[in-house]
């Protein structure tokens, strides 16, 4: 099928290649130049695992390098001209919706800017599906607007369930696809589209729900906003170990075993960030507002305290280590990233932590296999240092904030040889607390003893 995708950031990048490599014609859309011209030739902008293998083997499958399976190859290509999504008969709106600044609510301005430019080059007979995480009742209104203009046109809500990190596997292989679609008669040929597109991974048993629009919104906020509870109850519970005596991990991994609970998202330490879930509560809680609903979520209020609890734990923690204070002490930051497989570092509880404790006096040094160059532009005041050993070397505190293998894999003797102290503290409890004291480490994490 000819498929347009409106927006390649971390979600619309990856949803092109994908789609192509399922065999559709795929043009993907972007108004930064800078993005589109490193897509063209293969090497994403963001750091993704498997992305730029996938566009690599779209290409060369285009010049016919490669052998196909005998059915359509797909093809990819990526514009900064939108008047190209003119002839798909399916085009994804993928583009971001952050935080507003100051407010908790939704910056819609870039939905709404994609789908009224994207709607001067729609034909009767188009699908134009929404990707984007947006406050429930958005898609009802964005259909009436463009009904105006279109009424031939039909839009489905498709939220988008994928993980930084796990980006291309989440989404040939996702759990389940919703899609919201309107209560009107055309329901099944719309849902037909998608199950054309989305044929391979509901061939490998992807389960497919319909619903109307607010519930596929709403699908994707409670889900996110449910992770995110998940994590910082574990932070709470981490919270109480710390003032009890017992071990967090151990709790969640004996609580895991009930499975109605399961041990997946209760790893405690320091907490969520990332361009997702914590603008998508704060959204929620607004978007509740505005529905005269606010007392449903008043819990996501504490859920996001309890998360940024644990930053400021985390620099309380390491002043303790460090005798009381940082200055002219050396604090080796290992990770930068908001978590590990990702480049990302929006809300990155790792850089947060880092600031605070320069903030305090502390000189420190931050190192990450693949974020640095986003870090400094965010956080410019920062020194950075690419390579592990130069960034450990004589550090008087070593804080392990992004779980990456390159820091849960180091020696605590080759790094012991390295530091001015052995101090370390765990912010993602995964490291053997056992194995880092008998080489002589003060170990410190949250919410273990
Ligand atoms: C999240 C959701 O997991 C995806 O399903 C969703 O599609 C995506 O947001 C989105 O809305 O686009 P992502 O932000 O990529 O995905 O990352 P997660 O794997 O959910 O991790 C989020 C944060 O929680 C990270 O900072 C991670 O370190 C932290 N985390 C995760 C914990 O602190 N403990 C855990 O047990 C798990």
């Amino acid at each position: 099928m000819k498929i347009s995708v409106i927006g390649c950031g971390y979600l619309g990048a990856v949803h092109a290649a994908c789609m192509a490599s399922l065999g559709h014609d795929v043009v993907g859309v972007d108004v930064d130049e800078g993005k589109i011209a490193a897509l063209q030739s293969a090497a994403a902008p963001f750091y993704e695992p498997g992305l730029n293998e996938l566009l690599a083997d779209i290409q060369a499958r285009g010049s016919g390098e490669s052998a196909t399976d005998g059915g359509h190859t797909g093809s990819l290509r990526f514009t900064t001209d939108l008047a190209q999504i003119a002839g798909a008969r399916a085009h994804f709106v993928c583009v971001g919706t952050p935080q507003r600044r100051g407010e908790n609510a939704a910056d819609l301005r870039y939905v709404d800017a994609a789908f009224s430019s994207a709607a001067e080059h729609l034909a009767p007979g188009d699908l134009i599906i929404g990707k984007s995480t947006v406050p429930v009742g958005t898609a009802r209104r964005l259909a009436e607007d463009l009904h105006r203009a279109h009424p031939d046109v039909r839009l489905v809500w498709n939220p988008e369930f994928l993980r930084e990190g796990h980006a291309v596997t989440d989404t040939l292989h996702p759990d389940r696809l919703v899609y919201g679609i309107a209560d009107d008669a055309d329901r099944d040929a719309t849902a037909a589209v998608l199950d054309e597109i989305y044929a391979a991974p509901l061939a490998n048993g992807s389960a497919r729900l319909i619903t109307d629009y607010p519930t596929a919104e709403l699908v994707k906020t409670a889900a996110n906003s449910f992770l995110a509870t998940k994590i910082s109850f574990i932070n709470a519970m981490a919270e109480l170990c710390e003032a009890s005596g017992a071990d967090v991990t151990e709790l969640a991994d004996a609580i895991g075993l009930d499975d109605r609970i399961g041990r997946k998202f209760l790893n405690a330490g320091l907490g969520f960030g990332g361009g997702c879930l914590p603008k998508d509560i704060r959204a929620f809680m607004a978007r509740a507002g505005e529905l005269g609903a606010d007392q449903a979520l008043t819990f996501l209020r504490e859920v996001d305290s309890i998360n940024m609890r644990r930053r400021i734990r985390m620099v309380e923690l390491a002043r303790e280590v460090c005798d009381g204070s940082f200055l002219n002490k050396k604090i080796a930051v290992l990770g930068a990233a908001f978590k590990p497989e990702s480049d990302d570092v929006r809300d990155s509880p790792a850089l947060n932590v880092a600031a605070q404790i320069q903030l305090q006096g502390g000189n420190v040094v931050v190192t990450d296999p693949k974020a640095l160059a986003n870090a400094e532009h965010r956080f410019p005041d920062l020194t950075y240092e690419p390579d592990v050993d130069a960034a450990l070397a004589g550090a008087d505190a070593v804080l392990l904030l992004t779980e990456w293998k390159q820091f849960t894999g180091l020696d605590p003797e080759a790094t012991g040889a390295l530091v001015r102290a052995r101090r370390i503290l765990d912010g993602r409890n995964v490291l053997v607390p056992a194995t880092w004291r008998a080489a002589g480490w003060t170990y410190r994490a949250l919410g273990r003893p």
